[in-house]
């Protein structure tokens, strides 16, 4: 880690960004927000996943949106890729080492409610763990305990409730179930989803949180809607409507982001 660390700050070249956004399927284009942005291959960055999934681009791009200094990973490790829940480890491990303190995470997610349709963005308030998978499976120290009730920030989360009202940009709350994928699910497994208690499926997002809380960064989560869930309506769905659909209200996500980031982060 140490090494992706020093590469890192050397690349960033004195722009200490507390913050950092991880950029889900199709939603790349938020870093053309960036302003004197600085390009960082995860190639030149040891431990840094070379991920194999169309519509991830595998890059940091580094700089300012709306005044704010940020850094963008547009790109993410998923569990499906290779079977392993902590894929994006040594990411966050070096985004720690340089001094980040908040990470705002972004998917591309199946919706499970009508009145949330595909465009839609979710702002993601708690999630459920269907995976089986945990990125702390094997972690030696007690320090593996790691609590969960407070997992998606409350100061994140009203920031970017603020943010999405000062820009009347509509901004939904739920809660995010994680399956492993990289199939989608079955209806039968949607409307299990339902009656749990979910509002939103993905297959990402939830093991980046566990690390989060793990290594003590503050972390929020908003999902972009590509599609409403298996059997919801007629048709198949696929990878390639998550790339078509998740611009869309990726658009939205970039304006709440933008306001956010001009109106100065949460303290701390
Ligand atoms: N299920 C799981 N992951 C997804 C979906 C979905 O319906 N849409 C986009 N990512």
């Amino acid at each position: 880690m140490k090494q992706a660390v020093d590469r890192l700050t050397e690349r960033l070249n004195g722009l200490a960004p507390q913050l950092a956004l991880v950029l889900g399927s199709g939603l790349g284009g938020l870093v053309n927000d960036v302003d004197d942005a600085v390009r960082i291959s995860y190639s030149e960055l040891p431990g840094f996943p070379q991920s194999g999934v169309t519509g991830h681009a595998g890059e940091i791009v580094a700089g300012r949106l709306s005044g704010t200094p940020v850094l963008m990973l547009a790109g993410r490790a998923h569990y499906y890729e290779h079977g392993d829940p902590a894929a994006m480890r040594p990411a966050l491990e070096t985004l720690w080492g340089i001094g980040i303190t908040q990470l705002i995470l972004t998917n591309a997610a199946g919706s499970l409610r009508e009145d949330m349709p595909p465009g839609s963005v979710m702002l993601i308030e708690d999630h459920i763990n269907f995976s089986g998978a945990n990125p702390l499976i094997g972690e030696g120290s007690d320090r593996r305990f790691v609590g969960m009730s407070e997992a998606y920030d409350a100061g994140l989360r009203t920031s970017l409730q603020k943010a999405a009202q000062k820009t009347g940009t509509q901004l939904h709350k739920g809660v995010y179930m994680w399956f492993s994928g990289p199939t989608f699910e079955t209806p039968a497994e949607i409307r299990m989803a339902r009656t749990l208690g979910a509002d939103a499926v993905g297959m990402s997002t939830v093991p980046e949180v566990i690390l989060s809380r793990y290594l003590g960064l503050r972390v929020a989560a908003c999902s972009v809607i590509t599609n409403l869930g298996a059997g919801m309506n007629a048709g198949e769905l696929s990878h390639q409507e998550t790339k078509d659909m998740a611009p869309i209200g990726g658009q939205r996500l970039a304006t709440i982001l933008g306001q956010l980031c001009a109106d100065g982060l949460p303290a701390g």
